[in-house]
């Protein structure tokens, strides 16, 4: 179903890997309501992944780019603004990567090269992507910025390990950059804190499976999808919410308003 709310509007998609990535999910939405964008993702994920066929569904180029590099957001940035024939309305930022959590180590035994870099990855590539873009003035007025968290920034889930630590970090930078940002353009930057989804990054987590069902029996709507997810993200960067911004919005069934649920009991 395609209201073609985006109609007209120009952004980029970080994120997408393959078909289960809520970026892949939101680049096809996105598309049927009438938006054009780039896609990005790191070479390496682009070596790996399925890119090309969602570049090609949704007349989308791909322009490589590592979040961790700041030449690489302004070479993003700019060529995105070239293609895409102006300046952006909406970008979605949905990268997140930690290698304590791949290689299982545990929260009170991190490896702090792995640690820096998942808050590098995870939660400042949103400040150098924010950043980048504010230099180059590669925003329009009321442009929108999507980010995609997880209640483990606000509450203590053990197994999310170091990403807890990122995700508080991240939604801090969506209030303080939202700031800066709203004040000098009134662009609205907010973060979406999404149910457990069967992606790459979410598998990583030790327990996923076990946790994915806790969570869709705690919430009374169940858990959110990434195709729903998808939706949320298309009406943040559509007209319809130009005066919400600095929030972590809960996509999430209604598990972060739970306490308990006599379905887990
Ligand atoms: N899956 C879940 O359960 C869940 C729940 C809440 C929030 N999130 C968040 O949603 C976002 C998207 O994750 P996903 O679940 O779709 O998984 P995903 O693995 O499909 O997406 C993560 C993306 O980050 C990219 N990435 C990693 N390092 C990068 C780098 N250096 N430069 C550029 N891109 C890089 C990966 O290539 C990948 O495309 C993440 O921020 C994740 O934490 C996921």
């Amino acid at each position: 179903m395609s209201n073609s709310i985006l109609a007209g509007k120009r952004g980029i998609i970080f994120g997408a890997l393959d078909s289960n990535s809520i970026a892949w999910n939101v680049a096809e939405h996105a598309h049927a309501e009438g938006a054009k964008f780039t896609l990005t993702n790191a070479p390496v994920a682009l070596r790996m992944g399925t890119m090309k066929e969602l570049s090609e569904k949704c007349g989308a180029e791909v322009i490589p780019a590592d979040v961790t590099l700041t030449e690489d957001m302004e070479q993003l940035f700019t060529k995105s603004m070239e293609v895409l024939g102006g300046k952006l309305d909406f970008v979605l930022h949905s990268v997140g990567m930690s290698l304590n959590v791949r290689k299982g180590r545990d929260y009170t035994d991190t490896n702090y090269d792995f640690y820096h870099k998942t808050m590098d990855i995870s939660a400042i590539s949103l400040h150098r992507m924010l950043q980048t873009a504010m230099k180059l003035d590669a925003l329009n007025e009321k442009a929108s910025v999507v980010t995609l968290t997880y209640i483990a920034g606000q509450r203590v889930f053990p197994d999310y390990n170091d990403m807890a630590d990122a995700k508080a970090m991240l939604e801090s930078i969506t209030r303080s950059f939202g700031y800066h940002y709203g004040v000098k353009n009134k662009v609205r930057i907010n973060a979406v804190s999404q149910s457990p989804t069967k992606t790459t990054a979410g598998s990583g987590v030790k327990g996923f499976g076990d946790f994915f069902g806790y969570a869709d029996k705690m919430s009374p709507l169940g858990n959110a999808s990434a195709k729903d997810c998808a939706k949320f993200c298309c009406a943040l960067f559509s007209d319809y919410t130009q005066m919400v911004t600095m929030q972590t919005l809960y996509h999430d069934g209604g598990f972060s308003a739970m306490g308990v649920s006599p379905a887990v009991l």
